[in-house]
C-alpha cells in the first residue's frame, strides 16, 4: 500500500530546466521524509506539485489517498503547507491572521482566538500579536507562516523549509514543535538545506539534485556513505599542507579535500575523540604546525562530494542565490 505520501515520476520542466526529472517518493504513513538539497535541486518544485498548486508535465502522486491530479480540493482538506515564501496577509495582525485561518477551517471563533493565542506564545510572537504582518521582520514571518499551517492538524503537512532564516532558538523550538506534531500521527514532508536539520527530524532522507533523486535512506545510511565524521585540519605554511596529506591519508576513510586558500584539510574518518587526539600528536611528531583542528558531523555539502564527486555549492550558481547559507547564523533581524 502507498503512503501517505505517495509520488510516482514526476516529472516538470520550465522551459530548459527540469525542475523535476522523473522523482519518485514514498513516505509511510506518520513519518517524516526530509527532501535534501542545495538551492535549484527541485524541492520547492516538488512540494507545490504535491500541494496541487503545480501541475506536472508527467508522473502521478496520492497525497492521503487522494490523487492530487484528480481531485485536487479533496486532498487540499487534508493537508497542511508552510510555504518557502510566507503566505500571510500583510494587512491583518498576527493575531487576526492565525484567527482567519482557524475559521478558514470552520473552528468556532472561540476556539479559533484560543488556538492563536497559544501559537503566538509558542513562535515568540506574542508581544507583537496585534501589530500588522507587514510590520514584521522576515523572521517573525516566517514564524507566523508556521503558526498558520498549524492552526488545525492535518494529517498530512508540508513543510518548505521551515527553519531558513530562523535564529538557533527559534530553530531549536521549531523542532520541538514538529516533533510533537509527528509524534500526535502527522505525516511530514520537510524540505531542507541542512543535513543536520533532516538528521535530526526525519525518519528517511531523500536527497535531490537537478530534480533527480541521488540518494535515499536513513540519516545513518547516508552519514555511512559519506564515510562518517570528518576531521578538518588548518596547517600554519603551506609547505605542510603536504606533510599533513600524508599524516591524514593514514587515519583517512576517503579522498583528503583541500581548500589551498584557507591551507584547510578534511577528511573523513571513523574513531570520534580519541581518533582526534591521535592525529594531533601524529602531526605534532612529524613537524606539521597547525592553527586549527577539529571533529565535525558530516555536512550536505559532505554528503554531495561523497554522492556526485563535486560540493553541492557549485550547483547553487544555477538557483535563486546562495542566500540561504547565510542561515546557519543568528541572522534573524530582531523584533
Ligand atoms: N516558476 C518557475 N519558472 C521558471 N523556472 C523555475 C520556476 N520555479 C522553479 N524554477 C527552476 O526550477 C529549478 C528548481 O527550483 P526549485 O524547485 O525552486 O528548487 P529548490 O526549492 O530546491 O531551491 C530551479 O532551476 C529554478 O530556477
Ligand atoms: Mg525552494
Amino acid at each position: 500500500m502507498p503512503g501517505a505520501i505517495y509520488a510516482e515520476g514526476l516529472v516538470k520542466t520550465f522551459g530548459e530546466v527540469r525542475a523535476l526529472d522523473g522523482v519518485d517518493l514514498d513516505v509511510p504513513e506518520g513519518t517524516v521524509l526530509g527532501l535534501l538539497g542545495p538551492n535549484g535541486a527541485g524541492k520547492t518544485t516538488a512540494v507545490r506539485v504535491l500541494t496541487t498548486l503545480l501541475q506536472p508535465d508527467s508522473g502521478r502522486a496520492v497525497v492521503a489517498g487522494i490523487d492530487v491530479l484528480k481531485h485536487p480540493n479533496e486532498v487540499r482538506r487534508s493537508i497542511g503547507l508552510s510555504g518557502q515564501f510566507a503566505a500571510v496577509d500583510e494587512y491583518l495582525t498576527g493575531r487576526e491572521n492565525l484567527q482567519m485561518v482557524g475559521q478558514l477551517y470552520q473552528m468556532s471563533g472561540r476556539d479559533a482566538k484560543k488556538r492563536a493565542v497559544q501559537l503566538l506564545e509558542r513562535f515568540n510572537l506574542s508581544d507583537a500579536a496585534d501589530r500588522t504582518a507587514k510590520t514584521y521582520s522576515g523572521g517573525m514571518r516566517r514564524r507566523l507562516d508556521l503558526a498558520a499551517a498549524l492552526v488545525v492538524s492535518p494529517p498530512v503537512m508540508f513543510m518548505d523549509e521551515p527553519t531558513t532564516g530562523l535564529d538557533p532558538r527559534n530553530r531549536q523550538q521549531l523542532w520541538e514543535v514538529i516533533q510533537e506534531l509527528v509524534a500526535g500521527g502527522t505525516t511530514l514532508l520537510l524540505t531542507t538545506q541542512y543535513l543536520e536539520e533532516a538528521d535530526h527530524l526525519a525518519h528517511d532522507i531523500c536527497v535531490i539534485d537537478h530534480g533527480k533523486v541521488i540518494a535515499r535512506g536513513t540519516s545513518d545510511q547516508l552519514k555511512a556513505r559519506t564515510g562518517g565524521e570528518r576531521v578538518e585540519v588548518v596547517v600554519h605554511q603551506p609547505d605542510q599542507i603536504e606533510p599533513a596529506r600524508a599524516v591524514l591519508a593514514t587515519y583517512g576513510k576517503g579522498e583528503i579535500s583541500l581548500a589551498e586558500h584557507t591551507r584547510k584539510l578534511t577528511v573523513p574518518v571513523t574513531g570520534g575523540a580519541k581518533l582526534l587526539a591521535e592525529v594531533i600528536r601524529d602531526l605534532d611528531s612529524h613537524g606539521v604546525e597547525i592553527d586549527d583542528i577539529g571533529l565535525r558531523r558530516p555536512t550536505l555539502d559532505d554528503v554531495f562530494i561523497s554522492l556526485t564527486g563535486h560540493a553541492a555549492e557549485l550547483e547553487r550558481a544555477n538557483g535563486e542565490g546562495g542566500s540561504t547559507r547565510a542561515a546557519k547564523g543568528p541572522k534573524e533581524d530582531g523584533q
